[in-house]
């Protein structure tokens, strides 16, 4: 597979020596982290076939059997402050638009904040850690994993997401070939690298492909469940909602769930 996948990227790819293939592994995202702290350089890939413990927000699973999905993660040292890195989960989610669009020709929507989503179904989830410096107020790690649903039918899905989740098979009605499409993601993830600093031109195309924008939606935090319209994203990622009193909060955190989707009636 770490071949057929090398073949989808350029020759003098930058990134093509710091990519790492794992049959079975607990976590990309946790394994990159703890290669961060043994000194892994910025751009390092780590890709696995099967995770035993994926990781999803708020303390969720993610389910990821062998040879059904993509679970990447990527290691940035960008040496910045927090603050400035506020955009980039919705950074990675428009480069992995650009990704499956590119090799399968579909553009998947984004459920804000870290959800691909095809009609109602989710495809894919995008993870965002950081790790500060223990002696400086800077990013010492920056892991962005994402798992995509490639080649499940809908009876590979436990029962419990059956209803929820789809792959880009399920949608194609055709194979898709993942070497392909992981080539791909990591191209983009190169792009979007780069592209970094330049947050407007990146939250513009956020707002484009998000399809909670102007939607009724529920927001579970603790303790607390309101609703609320989904007006806009604001330059920091956060969603814009207006809340029954007229009031217009910026929400950073909890479940977003869209009305008529998901099972929010
Ligand atoms: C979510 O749905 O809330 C996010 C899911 C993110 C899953 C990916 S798979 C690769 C990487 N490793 C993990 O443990 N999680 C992310």
């Amino acid at each position: 597979m770490i071949d057929s996948i090398l073949a989808a990227l350029p020759g003098d790819f930058p990134w093509q020596n710091q990519i790492h293939w794992f049959d079975t592994i607990d976590s990309t995202n946790t394994r990159a982290k703890a290669m961060a702290r043994q000194g892994a350089p910025h751009g390092t890939i780590l890709i696995a076939d099967r995770q035993t413990g994926g990781r999803g927000r708020l303390g969720r699973g993610f389910h990821s059997p062998a040879g059904m999905g993509i679970y990447m993660s990527v290691l940035l040292r960008p040496q910045c402050p927090p603050e400035a890195l506020m955009h980039l989960t919705c950074a990675a989610a428009v480069s992995m638009c650009d990704a499956v669009e590119e090799v399968t020709g579909i553009r998947p929507g984004i459920k804000w904040s870290n959800d691909l989503v095809i009609g109602h179904r989710k495809l894919a989830g995008i993870l965002t850690e950081l790790t500060l410096g223990s002696h400086s107020e800077r990013v010492d790690a920056a892991v962005v994993g994402i798992g995509i649903n490639c080649c499940q039918a809908v009876s590979d899905f436990p029962p419990e997401i059956r209803d929820m989740a789809c792959s880009l098979e399920m949608a194609l009605g055709s194979p898709v070939e993942r070497a392909a499409l992981a080539g791909a993601m990591i191209r983009h993830l190169y792009r979007m690298d780069n592209a970094l600093p330049q947050r407007e031109q990146i939250l513009t195309r956020y707002r484009r492909d998000c399809v909670t924008l102007g939607q009724e939606i529920s927001i579970a935090q603790p303790g607390l469940v309101r609703h609320g319209t989904a007006l806009d994203v604001d330059g920091n990622g956060a969603l814009l909602v207006r809340l029954p009193d007229g009031q217009v909060e910026a929400v950073n955190s909890g479940e977003v769930s869209i009305r008529g989707m998901y099972g929010y009636l």
